[in-house]
């Protein structure tokens, strides 16, 4: 059956859409209203990515958010959506080098929040956690590529993986999470014939962002693609809408009106 036609997507649905070739759309969500919306518009899977660290609470990077942020944003997101796989991230601190810790932070949750999947940045280094949350149960989304809980390793968020070494690495780690039995790997910015290359080589999906088209979906921050945050434009961002311009027209309009006593009218008035 064609996505479009499920009632709700579950990791199932895609593997199937893999293997019909359907592409997945994802999309980040980080609150009720915005999830309602875009799971409203048919997206089958929505991302409570810790990039809420820098879209919702203003940091420099996603580091600083905690486990109980996330399990705040994941639930506001779970009481909107019906239809969407909801996938949620695990926040930096809470898995790496630790299984028992990862397991119990993925537990965490789901059982407080009552989302779909867990989302764990890394290859060969977090296997042990990949193993022992997939054990309890819960679906794992594995990252490979410019994972940015690890910027202070890197340095920078510069494509990665351009290298012969970096590029061999992640096809292995590919196959590494695959065998562990993830259900679908985020690729972020990597070359997009590398992309291209894992997404033939590897049976569950591929989900780009930065990655080119050869993936089987793409995902992207919903703040990015709507324009609301100006001040990130990589090349791979396509903004389908300037919401930061149409925000502030709408705020300076309300403002005026307040000043020249426009609003209320007599309409809006008891
Ligand atoms: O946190 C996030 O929004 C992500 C996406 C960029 C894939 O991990």
């Amino acid at each position: 059956m064609k996505a479009s036609k499920v009632s709700k997507v579950t990791t199932h649905v895609l593997q199937e859409m893999k293997l019909r070739q359907e592409k997945i759309s994802m999309l980040t969500a980080y609150d009720y209203s915005m999830a309602r919306i875009v799971d409203r518009s048919g997206i089958d899977v929505i991302l409570v990515g810790d990039s809420a660290a820098n879209v919702m609470a203003g940091h420099k990077t996603t580091l600083p958010i905690t486990l109980n942020e996330m399990i705040y944003h994941a639930s506001s997101v779970m009481r909107a959506v019906s239809r969407a796989l909801v996938v949620v991230d695990l926040p930096f601190g809470t898995y790496q080098g630790n299984s028992r810790e990862a397991l119990l932070s993925a537990i965490r949750i789901m059982k407080e929040s009552n989302a779909n999947a867990v989302k764990l940045e890394g290859g060969k280094e977090i296997l042990e956690s990949v193993d022992r949350i997939l054990s309890a149960g819960i679906p794992v989304m594995g990252h490979l590529g410019l994972t940015p809980q690890s910027i202070n390793k890197f340095g920078t968020y510069v494509v990665r993986a351009t290298h012969e070494e970096e590029a061999k690495k992640l096809v292995e780690d590919a196959h590494l999470l695959t065998e562990a039995g993830c259900f679908a790997l985020v690729l972020e910015k990597i070359p997009a014939v590398l992309a291209e290359k894992v997404t033939r080589e590897i049976s569950i999906p591929t989900i780009g962002i930065g990655a080119g088209v050869q993936v089987d979906g793409q995902v992207l921050v919903i703040h990015d693609m709507l324009g609301i945050n100006q001040d990130f434009s990589p090349r791979f961002l396509r903004r389908y809408h300037n919401l930061y311009e149409e925000i502030k027209h709408s705020v300076e309009t309300y403002i005026s009106d307040v000043k020249d006593q426009k609003f209320p009218n007599e309409r809006e008035q008891y």
